[in-house]
Formats: C-alpha cells, sequence, structure tokens
C-alpha cells in the first residue's frame, strides 16, 4: 500500500494548516474530513480493536476522565512489527508529517502511539490542557470508530467552544509547542457526548 492508498492528501492543505495551527490567535485545533481511506479504516479498525486496554478513570481538579487507553512508544517504526497496520500508517503518515514540519520549522518525528476508546455514555475527558510530557509540536488523531463529539474552547468552562468534525476517518490536529514561548498556547480540548463507542489512534511526538 502506497500513500495515496491510505490518505486522500488533496484536502491536507500544509501550508494553509501551518498558517492556522500556529496562529497564537486561533484555538489550535483543526479537522481534515474524510483524510483516511474508508478500506485502510476498516482495516487498521480490526488491528487496534483486539489491543489491550488499561482503563482510566479518575478526576485531576476539574478534569474528569473515563476511557481507556493503550500507549506504544518508539523509537523506530520498525519496532512496530507486532501490528503491521499502525506500522504503515506511521511510515506513510511520517512522509507527510516531515513536509509538514518543514513548513512549520520544527525538529523530529513521530515517536509515541496512543489509542484511546470511549465507550458508550462514558464519561471521556472534560476541557483540558495535554501535559508537555504528552506531545510537542503537533498531535495526530485519527478518527477511526464511533461517535462522539470533540472540541475546542478559550478555557476549561468551554468558553468559545468548537465542535471539530470527528467523524469516520477525520485527522484531528492540535497544535503543541514548538518552543518553551509556546507552551502557553496549547489547546484547551475535550471528548463527550459518546453516542457510539468511538477509537481514536494518536501519533505524538514526545520530548
Ligand atoms: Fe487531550
Amino acid at each position: 500500500m502506497a500513500l495515496d492508498d491510505i490518505f486522500n492528501l488533496e484536502n491536507f492543505l500544509i501550508g494553509d494548516l501551518v498558517k492556522y495551527l500556529y496562529n497564537p490567535e486561533s484555538l489550535g485545533g483543526i479537522s481534515i474530513p474524510g483524510f483516511m481511506k474508508e478500506d485502510f479504516r476498516k482495516l487498521l479498525s480490526s488491528e487496534i480493536k483486539n489491543l489491550d486496554f488499561e482503563k482510566v478513570r479518575q478526576q485531576e481538579g476539574l478534569v474528569k476522565e473515563g476511557y481507556e487507553r493503550v500507549y506504544i512508544n518508539f523509537d523506530n517504526p520498525e519496532e512496530l512489527r507486532e501490528y503491521p497496520l499502525i506500522q504503515l500508517l506511521v511510515s506513510e503518515y511520517s512522509q507527510i508529517y516531515k513536509e509538514f514540519s518543514r513548513l512549520a520549522t520544527f525538529k523530529g518525528m513521530i515517536n509515541t502511539v496512543g489509542v484511546h476508546r470511549y465507550n458508550a455514555n462514558d464519561i471521556g475527558i472534560t476541557p483540558h490542557i495535554d501535559h508537555i510530557k504528552e506531545g510537542v509540536n503537533l498531535i495526530s488523531i485519527f478518527c477511526v470508530e464511533g461517535e462522539a463529539e470533540f472540541c475546542v474552547c478559550k478555557d476549561k468552562s468551554k468558553v468559545g467552544s468548537v465542535k471539530l468534525d470527528s467523524s469516520l476517518c477525520s485527522l484531528i490536529l492540535l497544535r503543541a509547542p514548538r518552543t518553551n514561548e509556546e507552551k502557553k498556547l496549547r489547546p484547551t480540548h475535550y471528548i463527550g457526548n459518546i453516542k457510539r463507542e468511538k477509537l481514536s489512534l494518536m501519533l505524538r511526538q514526545q520530548p
């Protein structure tokens, strides 16, 4: 499978995305609907739904979480051999990420895969800002299964909330800090109103 078999690239306008995401006035999150091809989504879904998920049910300050997760850290995509479709996704998406990083003037490569499972009617994750260890430069979230709301907003009380398209095959991009100065620009976001069990796959670059 090649890049074109996995992704619809025509809506991935890298220059525009870079300009929008790193504009400090923007909410720092954007969706590219239909980015993943449907056939690939189905294959990926069958691989990730059998992963060994860990339950997360906690409250930290005002942030409530109720979902399940798996993280796979790797330094080399070859380390993902046990997961051929994730490996394929990482290696093909890395080509796009590289071009994105050139235009967005950051260095480095994706080194973490996370899969989140949100059960229908569960809490999801209330408005929060990701910790720095959860990613620098750019967070890429692939919508693989299910139906829920993914929103970005100005603060933890959901002021200025904007719903991003999180339908199947969408790719959601979240700004993550490229520099020390940008640490304060991490977007507030939340996942809720889970209508049908949702599976999201996240690619991140951990510092
Ligand atoms: Fe988050």
